[in-house]
Formats: C-alpha cells, structure tokens, sequence
C-alpha cells in the first residue's frame, strides 16, 4: 500500500515545495514509485517541474488541472497524472518513477465558487479517485498551502501522515501549532466521512528543520519545538512515533536556482565543486531514507 503524507505548516515560506520536491527525486532514484500530488493553487511544485511552457499549456485552458475532477467534473485524477514529469527540452524523462498531478490557479474557485454536493465533500470525492490509482504508487505525497482549506483538506484527509517543515524560528512554531489545532478540528468535522479502509486520520508523524544557515545554533528551537511536540503526543494530537527527524536540510543557492532550472536539486549535480551544493544534496538524500525507515505506530 501506498504511504501517503502531506507536507504542512500553518507557516508560509518554510520550504513545504521544495522539501518535497526533492524528497520526491530522491524517493524515485532510489527506485520508489512516487506520485507528487500539487494541491497549492500558487502552482509552485507544478511549474518547477513541468517548467513554465507545459505548465501554462494547462493553465491556459485548466484542462488537465487538479480542479478538473470538481468543475466541471468530468475528469478523473488518473486522467492528470503527468508521467515521469522531469523531462528535457525534447521530452526524454530525466527522472522515471516520479509522477505529478498538476494544478494551476483555478484551484483557488474550490475555496468558493465551487458548489459541491454537501453529502459529498470535495475532500471525498479526491480521496475516491485516488484510491483507484494509489495501488500504482510507493509514495504519495501532498504538496498543501500554509492552512487546511478546501484544497489542502483533499491531502489531509488523504494522508496518513503529516510532516511540518520547520524554519528555526518563533513563527514556524506557532505556525505548527495552528496546524496541530485546526487539524483536530478538520479531523472531527470530517470523521463521519471516514471508513475502516481508509486507514486512521493522519497525525504529524514528523517535523524537519528547513535552510538552516551555517554557523547558526538550531539547539535551543529544536529544543522548544521538542516541548510542543511532547505536550501534543501526551494529548493524542501528534503520532505516538512522531519526532523531529534527525536529518536537517541545509540552506543553499541551488535550492532557489533549481526552480529556474525546472530540476530537482539533486539532478543539478551532486558531484558539484560547490561544498554547498553537494552538502544539500545530501541532505535531501539522507531526508528521503530516513523517511523510508520511518514507520508510524
Ligand atoms: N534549503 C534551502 N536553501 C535555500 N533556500 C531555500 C531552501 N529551502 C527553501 N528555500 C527557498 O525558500 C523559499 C520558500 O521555499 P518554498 O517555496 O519551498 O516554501 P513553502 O513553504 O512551500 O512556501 P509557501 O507557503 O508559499 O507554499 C523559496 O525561495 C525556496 O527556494
Ligand atoms: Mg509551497
């Protein structure tokens, strides 16, 4: 069965795109099938990796869009799925194993214009479709915005585990903390919708600390982020194995360079000259096993 984990904090800008992003091309060089999900309407994950004309083929008409399973609702998710997406300018996939289900602006009419069936919520409706093609997948995984509105809420409910990318600073805190509250709520408005097969409602199983600038000391918010993460675990609001994952991403120019580019980082060169080049590489590297060894309880 597929794990599937959204990557969330009610903090915009702490790297959610870009851990799983490259999370993503290291999963599939280590030959997992991975299915990246874009459920941000800002398209981020979707332009960095379809690069900017084949994304703007989709924006252009919204066919082929994540939205076109809700309006107008003809599409099914395994119509979206871009194949092996990391491809050169003639098309050669560059990075077999990684999927992507692509979205473009129009995602943000979900918020509101969009009238669903009350009786079938738009989170529902995702969830059944992607169970049709999750049994494709080793890993799938939920790119959200920094909230859990109608979009991110078809990852949450989705998921079976979250993890929160964390900048060593008060605001990613707080920002993990909104999250863990209004993911309680989501969970109980939702549970009526829920079956056995589903599997449990996904808990924060793990937070990663993002750009970590060298020289900088991250003991002491490491330190509080590990107080929160306890008060939550005593409370059953986080999973009983959730932690903070030992492997910590560097902070690096490629990192932005790589959305330009349209590759994933470790696809740039990990053999680079530049010491920070290859140390972040590394870091993605070691993030993705140890996602791997991760096993929820
Ligand atoms: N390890 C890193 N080193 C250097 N820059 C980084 C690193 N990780 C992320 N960034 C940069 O920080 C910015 C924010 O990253 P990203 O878009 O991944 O965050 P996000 O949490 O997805 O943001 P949003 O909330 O808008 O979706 C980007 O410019 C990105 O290139
Ligand atoms: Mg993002």
């Amino acid at each position: 069965m597929a794990r599937k984990i959204a990557f969330i904090n009610y903090k915009g800008g702490v790297g959610k795109t870009s851990l799983i992003v490259n999370t993503a091309a290291c999963l599939a060089r280590l030959g997992k099938r991975v299915l990246l999900c874009d459920l941000d309407t800002q398209s981020n994950a979707s332009i960095w990796l379809l690069r900017l004309e084949r994304w703007n083929a989709i924006n252009s008409t919204g066919v082929g869009s994540v939205y076109s399973i809700f309006d107008p609702g003809a599409a099914q998710l395994s119509d979206l799925v871009v194949d092996d997406v990391v491809q050169d300018k003639n098309g050669t996939p560059l990075l077999p194993g990684l999927d992507l289900i692509p979205t473009t602006f129009n995602l943000v009419d979900l918020e509101n214009e969009y009238i669903g069936d009350p009786r079938k919520p738009s989170y529902l409706v995702f969830h059944e479709q992607l169970a049709k093609i999750e049994g494709d997948y080793d890993f799938i995984l939920f790119d959200c915005p920094p909230n859990i509105l109608r979009a991110s809420q078809c990852g949450v409910f989705s998921a079976n585990e979250i993890y929160v990318p964390s900048n060593p600073d008060a605001l990613s805190l707080i920002g993990f903390t909104l999250l863990v509250e209004k993911l309680h709520k989501f969970h109980q408005l939702s549970a009526s919708f829920r079956d056995a097969k589903m599997g449990r409602p996904a808990q924060v199983e793990g937070i990663i600390f993002n750009a970590i600038k060298t020289g900088v000391d991250i003991e002491v918010p490491k330190m509080r982020m590990q107080l929160r993460l306890n008060q939550f675990k005593t409370a059953k609001r986080a999973g009983r194995s959730a932690r903070i994952f030992d492997s910590i991403v560097r902070d690096a120019m490629v990192v932005r360079r790589a959305v330009t580019l349209g590759l994933p980082v470790p696809l740039i060169g990990a053999d680079s000259d530049d010491p920070a080049q290859s140390n972040v590489v590394s870091d993605y590297r070691q993030l993705a096993s140890e996602i791997i060894r991760h096993a929820p309880v």
